[in-house]
């Protein structure tokens, strides 16, 4: 099976994480796409969806879901149930690397609004340790030479993302080098650094729920299960 195969099969399966009628958390990226097809084939109906990216609404909206800010979602209190999203790779802890994308800063944002993240992967995804994909920062850009010079602090090449700019209208300093054996840690540190506006890493808000396509059927595991 291909992996592109895998991820329209773990797609598929997280149609039945979602509450029927309520409103959903949707993420970004080419697993969150094969979600959103499945979702407007066969899915249940719901409320409508808060999404991620600009990319994810317009997909949505193509199917004629209806898009929700998530200011409008969460008057009187109220959060999602369920916020599905991809990853760049998991930990057996659940910690992830996000933003991949660029999509970082909403896709927390709105993982954070949402009771239950279910995260939807292909088998490649899963690492015992976290940092071989380069560990994405969103940075305002004045900003860029200083978290450059604190990622090599850490032992870790800061790249530019060339020709990117975030929905925010941010560069992205792509992290290579990094072996993140505290991700709770590492995001905290990085979250702190001046003209950091979001770090890939998606620890303190873990996924609660992994759906793996692998070649034999999607795998579902629960984060401490
Ligand atoms: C988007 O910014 C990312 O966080 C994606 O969720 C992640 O890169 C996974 O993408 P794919 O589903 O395309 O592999």
């Amino acid at each position: 099976m291909s992996p592109d195969d895998k991820k329209r099969a773990a797609a598929l399966a997280a149609l039945d994480e979602i509450t029927p009628g309520a409103l959903l958390g949707v993420g970004t990226g080419s697993t969150v796409n094969h979600f959103i097809d499945a979702l407007a084939e066969r899915g249940p109906a719901i409320a409508g969806a808060v999404s991620s990216s600009e990319a994810s609404s317009a997909r949505l909206r193509g199917y004629g879901i209806a898009v929700v800010s998530l200011e409008q979602a969460l008057v009187g209190g109220a959060r999602l149930g369920c916020y599905v999203d991809g990853a760049d790779e998991i930990d057996p802890g659940f910690a992830m690397i996000k933003g991949g994308g660029g999509a970082l800063t909403r896709e927390k944002i709105v993982a954070a609004a949402a009771e239950r993240f279910v995260c939807i992967i292909d088998d490649s995804k899963r690492v015992p340790v976290l940092g071989a994909f380069a560990l994405p920062v969103e940075v305002i850009g004045m900003a860029v030479p200083l978290v450059t010079d604190w990622a090599r602090e850490l032992g870790a090449q800061a790249c530019i993302r060339e020709g990117f700019v975030t929905d925010n209208g941010h560069p992205i300093l792509d992290l290579n080098g990094l072996r993140i054996e505290d991700p709770t840690a590492l995001e905290a540190r990085i979250s702190l650094w001046p003209g950091v506006v979001t770090v890939g890493l998606f620890a303190a808000r873990g996924a609660d729920v992994c759906l793996t396509g692998t070649d034999s059927g999607v795998e579902r595991s629960v984060r401490g299960g």
